[in-house]
């Protein structure tokens, strides 16, 4: 091959490294405004928001990587949350760093996560603060103590009611009007993944510089996959069209179960390779486990800008109305010829 001018070879290097240093500066918050193309306020705030939650997710980053090495960081706390679930140390610290990084910036008004049984106030910046942050702190809780793969999943909404002791009326809405949604993956490495309804994004936190750095742009989820992500374990407890759907999956080629007990590295795996994860009702819990809220809607949100699908199996997930802020709700998502196939099944029957 002919060898380039040594001009046009220093250009296309130079290039190169102005474009590798032009990445290692989009950081999320930069990334958030160039998205909105915009310095309104509106923009600041979505910006500001964004950097908050990255710094919730290295500091929890920060205690996972040491958790072995720290007295008092597994195990569980001998409490039961409002889920009726034991709740872990991590669990109670994830819970509070949300609420810590969001004190006095003037931003979040109210929060409401699976570990708190009514939303929590930040009185101090209610008269300006005009969002709700949801969100559920670990992910995934059963991996803690067995440094396997956790998450944290966030979704930010407009607050439209009252302030104080409001009964939190105006969270329950469906997720469409979500401004903002994602989730912080932790795995080998800390990944933070998010969407404000323009495409989806993904960034990956370079512990040297102690930031999150954008990975990829614009995530498209692969119309169809071969993962099949769901608990067999409850096989016996699903409704026929489940099971049938499931026996599908066995006798056809080209599929393959992964399941890792946190849905948030469940569902990453999904966007990034394709296929589906459900989460159906059971005979004990007709409405599964998992919370609409702060877990279903907000990886809907994502899913769905990835151009993926989110459903109950009979009403997409971004339109179900909640009825109380800890609802739960059947979850089928993923890939949109993978769920419409598992949509089939409950609602023909093959
Ligand atoms: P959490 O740790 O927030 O309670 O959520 C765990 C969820 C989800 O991440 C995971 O896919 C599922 O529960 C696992 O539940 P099973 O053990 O019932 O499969
Ligand atoms: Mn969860
Ligand atoms: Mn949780």
């Amino acid at each position: 091959m002919a060898r380039a001018p040594e001009s046009l070879e220093l250009d296309t290097n130079e290039e190169v490294a102005d474009k590798a240093l032009d990445r290692d500066c989009t950081t999320l918050s930069r990334h958030v405004l160039q998205q909105l193309q915009s310095f309104s306020p509106q923009a600041q705030d979505l910006s500001a928001l964004m950097n908050r939650i990255a710094l919730a997710g290295k500091l929890i980053a920060r205690r996972l990587s040491r958790a072995g090495l720290m007295e008092g960081v597994l195990g569980f706390t001998g409490e039961v949350n409002v889920q009726g679930e034991s709740v872990k140390k991590m669990d109670v610290y994830a819970n509070d760093v949300f609420i810590s990084v969001f004190k006095q910036s003037g931003l979040v008004c109210r929060l409401a996560s699976e570990e708190m049984e009514k939303p929590y106030y930040i009185p101090e910046n209610c008269p300006v603060g005009r969002y709700t942050l949801l969100y559920d702190p670990i992910d995934g809780s059963s991996n803690t103590d067995t440094n396997l793969s956790l998450g944290s999943i966030f979704a930010i909404r407009q607050q439209e009611g009252g302030d104080l002791n409001n009964e939190a009326a105006d969270l329950l809405a469906p997720g469409q009007g979500q401004i903002a949604a994602g989730y912080i993956l932790y795995g080998p490495s800390t990944m933070l993944v998010y969407t404000i309804g323009r495409g989806v994004h993904s960034f990956t936190l370079d512990p040297s510089l102690g930031e999150f750095i954008l990975t990829e742009e614009n995530i498209r989820i692969p119309e169809h996959g071969p993962v099949y992500s769901v608990n067999e374990g409850n096989f016996w407890q699903w409704d026929e069209p489940i099971r049938e759907y499931v026996r599908y999956v066995h006798r056809t080629e080209g599929y393959t179960a992964r399941y890792s007990g946190a849905m948030v590295s469940d569902i990453h795996r999904i966007l990034i390779q394709g296929g589906v994860f459900l989460y159906p009702g059971t005979l004990p819990k007709p409405e599964g486990k998992l919370r609409l809220l702060y877990e279903s809607a907000p990886l809907a949100f994502v899913v769905e800008q990835a151009g993926g699908r989110a459903t109950t199996g009979h009403i997409d997930i971004l339109d179900v109305i909640p009825k109380k802020l800890h609802q739960r709700t059947p979850l089928i998502i993923g890939s949109p010829k993978d769920v419409a196939k598992v949509e089939s099944f409950i609602q023909n029957g093959h």
